[in-house]
């Protein structure tokens, strides 16, 4: 693999700055964070008021666990404009989460804030190893998904040459990035899996592909896989981190030299971690929910929002700005079977460990009489399947999984092509269990 490291003058300079620094920065732009949200929008007004809290009584950081979190369903609730906080006529995009049922998320953005995402967006794929004047082949979606167009804008910031594909058709993927020969890819680490099966189906090998560095977010995915799908193209493989509601992607990002966790763009962004249960802010280095409030965000300011998504928080290393540790899952995600908490992420690297096995994995749950009860379902390579050599590696990950996440899974290991492939989003779990 190639060095991709930065060179430290092209960082931004509060990247590198002291810890007090960009503490005084998030203090006064939180302080004008907050009086925005209570001035612009009623909403927030109205919880405020409820808690007996003001803006002015923000006086450190630690103050703001006074103030009450906003939750996904607040912005439903207020669907679709309601907790913007700039008149119409200044948003100058929207965008929208698809959930799986019912009316989308709802997010607008200034022309301000088009600039900044941008701007961290760069920042987050110069930290990738990306640099300027390089071809960037962008295969997350575009449209009201915040991944395609988030990433373009944050390309052509860098001043790469974008290639704006979008996703799907990855037979199409594989002849541009042999034509074009882009250094960089972004796309969803399972659709990047998908494109590596089109690589081996039309019989090329990625190895000797252009690309240096893929930027994979947008869904969870393990250190297990970074390994498969580095020594597959002789690449780096870098994680982003973002969200709709805060901005989309370029919230957090890894550093290629580093590759331990994502800096979170704090000037931007303030980062606690909660216990999902109380609402207690938890020291660093404690793993619990991640909440977010935005400290410049005209268009649509969030105030300590609830992401869902659980890790912890650990102290700079490449950059001064703070770590999380990469994505274990979401709550929502969170099967627990007969008392064991599982993710998707822990039975991704059981399987990616399991000799003869594809890398693609379902999660499928039904009930078994009055129980829960999980079925995986992956598939062989196409040089490890026969029946025999199937039934062989459908106990061993079994095996796998009972012995390290704790749970006995039943395992159907299918042929080669037999498990749902990703376009975007992986969708990691199936739930058929009868419902009361
Ligand atoms: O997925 C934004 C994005 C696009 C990020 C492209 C990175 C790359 P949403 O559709 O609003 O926005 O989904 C946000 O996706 O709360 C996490 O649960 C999950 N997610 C995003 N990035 C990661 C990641 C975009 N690197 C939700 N690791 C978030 C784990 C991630 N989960």
């Amino acid at each position: 693999m190639k060095d991709r490291t930065p060179p430290r003058s092209s960082l931004d300079p509060i990247e590198i700055a002291s810890r007090d620094e960009i503490a005084a920065l998030q203090l006064q732009r939180l302080k004008w964070s907050l009086r925005h949200a209570y001035d612009n929008v009623p909403f927030y007004r109205t919880q405020f008021d409820k808690a007996g809290v003001h803006p002015d009584d923000l006086h450190g950081l630690a103050d703001l666990a006074r103030f009450p979190f906003t939750a996904k369903a607040d912005l439903r609730d207020n669907y679709p404009f309601g907790l913007f906080a700039v008149p119409q006529d200044r948003i100058a995009r929207l965008h929208a989460s698809s959930g799986t049922t019912g009316k989308p998320t709802v997010v607008g953005y200034t022309a301000k804030d088009i600039d900044t995402w941008a701007d961290l967006v760069a920042r987050s794929m110069r930290a990738s190893g990306t640099r300027p004047g390089d071809k960037v082949h962008v295969a997350y979606g575009y449209g009201l998904f915040t991944g395609g167009l988030g990433a373009h804008y944050g390309a052509e910031r860098l001043g790469c040459t974008v290639i704006p594909i979008s996703g799907g058709m990855t037979e199409r993927q594989v002849m541009l990035i042999e034509d074009f020969k882009p250094s960089t890819i972004m796309v969803t680490p399972s659709y990047m899996l998908n494109i590596l099966e089109q690589y081996h189906r039309m019989g090329i090998d990625p190895r000797g592909s252009s690309l240096d560095v893929g930027i994979f977010g947008a869904e969870p995915w393990t250190n297990a896989m970074r390994a498969k799908v580095e020594a597959a193209f002789d690449m780096h493989a870098v994680d982003i981190y973002g969200l709709s509601e805060v901005m989309g992607p370029g919230v957090a990002n890894e550093c290629v030299e580093t590759k331990d966790g994502l800096h979170i763009w704090e000037d931007h962004f303030y980062p606690e971690i909660i216990d999902p249960q109380t609402g207690a802010v938890l020291p660093d280095g404690e793993m619990g929910e991640l909440v977010f409030t935005t400290l410049t965000k005209e268009g649509l300011p969030v105030i300590r929002y609830r992401t869902r998504d659980l890790t912890r928080l650990l102290p700079g290393t490449a950059r001064s700005m703070r770590r999380m540790e990469k994505i274990t899952g979401r709550s929502d995600d969170m099967i627990i079977l007969r008392g064991v908490n599982v993710f998707p992420t822990q039975v991704e690297e059981q399987v990616l460990r399991t000799p003869g096995l594809a890398p693609h994995f379902q999660i499928e749950l039904y009930s078994k009489g009055p129980m829960d009860a999980m079925r995986v379902h992956v598939e062989s390579r196409p040089e490890a399947a026969e029946a025999q050599a199937r039934a062989a590696q459908a106990r061993e990950l079994a095996k796998h999984i009972h012995d390290v996440i704790g749970i006995s899974a039943e395992v159907t290991v299918a042929e080669p092509g037999g498990v749902e492939r990703s376009q975007g989003k992986a969708r990691r779990v199936v739930d058929n269990r009868v419902k009361e």
